[in-house]
């Protein structure tokens, strides 16, 4: 894992959105992409870099990590349209090229196996973008998740509800259920973005970062992954009791080398 503290929360945007930069312009992309509000930032500087510095996704696929059990894809909560209102609208995706999961599907099992041959028909994820939550989930792979786990339905825990209330009008119509991508999923991603910013994420990131691979803080998991970013601004890292050493590697890193 590679830790990158960053001052502030548009670093962390700028930072991320230069691996996806460099990605796209390599030729055709799979992007892996991530709700809430954590890679906001990081869409508004990939449109900006579309429309002011002609960065095109007209040749790349995006898959989304999950999306709610319940709710239309016309639902402006659902995935399908936070990922189309915040990111892909805005910029030249094809849209048969933005792929999500069906949380309508009447048979759920099909779905997710639909969803999982999917992406390895499209080749696999290039690079993935995660954020996290405060209870260390990524995607929805709440606590006790496998670390192998495909993609499949979950059951929301009661803190993630309460952390997502605010997308919705009253916190009970925050759905029980999600289908998300495994962590098993995720880890076949060639590269992966962990963001996070502010202090309510520092406890995540720290259990994440330097505890033990272990089941109840899934992003735990991708301590076992081969190339894995982690991007924090200083608030976000303020419980990692190895700031120095984190900082002190990635200020003499090669700059050719990049994340
Ligand atoms: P947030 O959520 O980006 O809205 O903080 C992150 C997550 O739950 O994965």
């Amino acid at each position: 894992m590679e830790i990158v503290i960053l001052p502030a929360p548009a670093d962390v945007a700028r930072t991320a959105a230069d691996a996806i930069e460099q990605q796209v312009r390599s030729g055709p992309s799979v992007l892996g992409l991530a709700t809430g509000s954590t890679p906001l930032g990081t869409y508004q500087e990939l449109i900006r870099r579309h429309r002011n510095g002609g960065l095109s996704f007209a040749g790349a696929e995006a898959f989304l990590l999950d999306e709610y059990v319940g709710l239309p894809s016309t639902h402006p909560q659902s995935y399908h349209s936070v990922i189309r209102d915040e990111f892909t609208a805005n910029v030249d995706f094809v849209p048969d090229a933005v792929h999500g999961l069906d949380g309508m599907a009447e048979d759920l099992e099909a779905e997710v196996a639909r969803y999982e041959a999917a992406i390895a028909a499209a080749g696999g994820v290039d690079i993935q973008i995660l954020g996290i939550g405060t209870d260390g989930h990524v995607g929805f792979n709440e606590p006790m998740s496998s670390l192998g786990s495909r993609t499949r339905i979950k059951t929301l825990t009661r803190q993630t509800r309460e952390d997502n209330a605010r997308f919705f009008g009253d916190p009970s119509e925050v759905p029980e259920h999600v289908l998300t991508q495994g962590l098993g999923t995720i880890r076949e991603a060639r590269h992966l973005l962990l963001l996070a910013m502010g202090e309510a994420k520092a406890e995540a990131i720290a259990a994440a970062v330097e505890g033990p691979v272990a089941a109840l803080c899934p992003a735990s998991a991708l301590q076992l992954h081969p190339h894995v970013s982690v991007l924090v601004d200083e608030a976000a890292a303020s419980r990692l009791a190895h700031r120095e050493y984190y900082q002190d590697t990635f200020g003499r890193k090669p700059a050719w080398q990049g994340l």
